[in-house]
């Protein structure tokens, strides 16, 4: 049997490589994809191989990530909870494409992930394969082999897989759009998390006594400069995450309603996105109105649940993007940002297809707007409420008149 494993470098894959060699008798291929963790690559090519994977890939698919994964998530606002931005779940569905066309082309029997059977990434995974590929066997070492974390590396020492203590503390899952943080003592929910849970915000008491401002660039919804200077999708959310980094912005700290029923509470890091999302909800205020306003965050929200509850493969997801890609072409212009100290505030923003229109906001003598009108608008306004009110007095319309 030939099985190619979605590997990170990490104990849990790592084991696993060992594991599927022994438990299923099989040839391990891995496959290692540059999400932009910023992790060193050849170390865990050099680590695959010497613990007998009998072929190692690395694929650097950043472009594609940011390209096809962020970039539609920034159109939808996507938070999960109104909170996460899906950073770890964003780069499932893409993993699960790469797996598979690795394993067609290596005529492979089976796909392999490290995934635990308490997670929402097994289900991202699993769907995604099963989506694009029905017949490849999936095999999830850590779902399946119910050891505990001792009784893990006790299997690791005796296989000689190497243990970095200090990176065991924490269960870490980091690409470009942000770094989830897991274990621990984080999963004591009354405690404040330690600062070594954290690698790409500075905490906001270290943070430059004096405030950062910066100017965002939008066209058709997504982010193209940063203070005027054009830059490519990397280059900028990259930029974003070490300048909001610095100023102590991007911490998440929350309790999330995993899929599988399991209330947890999840630490993140997403400096970049954090700014990102932000200014793109502020920039739509301005040149959606009301009713595309009300519609689009309720689609949004369903994106978020679709993308985080591992569906990024369901059509639904085809249409509901169609529908924010057709409001997203009036959303271009900039948003100033200012950051202090783990605070982010939008303080101006300014667009070509603006709605803000002055003379209607304005309450100088060049306002046109007709307040003699406001009087009977708001006496149908709130018909319906002041007559639910009067026949609970039971009291006639003639008299609430007076
Ligand atoms: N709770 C987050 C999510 O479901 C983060 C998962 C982190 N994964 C990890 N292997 N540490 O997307």
């Amino acid at each position: 049997m030939k099985v190619v494993l979605a590997y990170s470098g990490g104990l849990d894959t790592s084991v696993a490589i060992k594991w599927i060699q022994e438990k299923y008798d099989a040839e391990v291929i891995t496959l290692t994809l540059d999400l932009g963790q910023e992790e060193n690559l050849d170390t865990a090519k050099e680590k695959s191989l010497s613990l007998g994977a009998i072929k190692h890939y690395t694929m650097d698919v950043k472009k594609e990530f940011a390209s096809d994964y962020i970039f539609p998530s920034i159109k939808a606002n996507g938070l999960y909870e109104g909170k996460y931005p899906l950073s770890t779940a964003l780069g499932r569905p893409l993993i699960a494409e790469k797996l598979v066309e690795v394993a067609e082309n290596e005529d492979a029997d089976a796909v392999a992930h490290g995934c635990t059977g308490k997670g929402n990434d097994q289900v991202r995974l699993d769907v995604s394969i099963k989506a694009l590929n029905p017949n490849l066997r999936i095999i999830a070492p850590v779902r399946e082999w119910g050891l505990t974390r001792d009784q893990e590396m006790q299997y690791a020492k005796e296989k000689g897989v190497p243990i970095s203590v200090k990176k065991n503390v924490y269960s870490i899952d980091q690409n470009l759009w942000g770094r989830s943080i897991e274990s621990g003592m984080l999963e004591d929910a009354t405690l404040e998390p330690p600062t070594d849970a954290f690698e790409w915000v500075t905490m906001p008491e270290d943070a430059p006594d004096v405030p950062t401002y910066i100017k965002i660039g939008f066209e058709n919804g997504l982010p193209t400069s940063i203070d005027d200077v054009e830059m490519r999708p990397l280059q900028l959310i990259s930029k974003l995450n070490e300048i909001a980094g610095r100023n102590g912005v991007g911490i998440i700290d929350h309790i999330e309603d995993r899929l599988v029923g399991i209330k947890s509470r999840e630490v993140y890091e997403c400096p970049a996105a954090t700014v990102i999302l932000e200014a793109h909800k502020e920039l739509e205020k301005l040149v959606l109105n009301r009713h595309q306003l009300e519609f689009k965050r309720y689609v949004d929200d369903i994106w978020s649940r679709l993308v985080y509850n591992g569906l990024w493969l369901d059509p639904l997801r085809a249409n509901i993007d169609a529908f924010i890609d057709s409001t997203q072409t009036r959303v271009n212009g900039w948003v100033k940002i200012k950051l202090y100290k783990g605070a982010l505030r939008v303080t101006g923003r300014s667009s070509s297809s603006s709605l803000y229109d002055f003379s209607l906001a304005t309450y100088s003598s060049s306002s046109v707007f007709n307040q003699k009108y406001a009087e009977g608008f708001i006496e149908f306004w709130g018909l319906p409420t002041r007559v639910a009110s009067y026949k609970a007095k039971r009291i006639a319309p003639a008299q609430e008149r007076n």
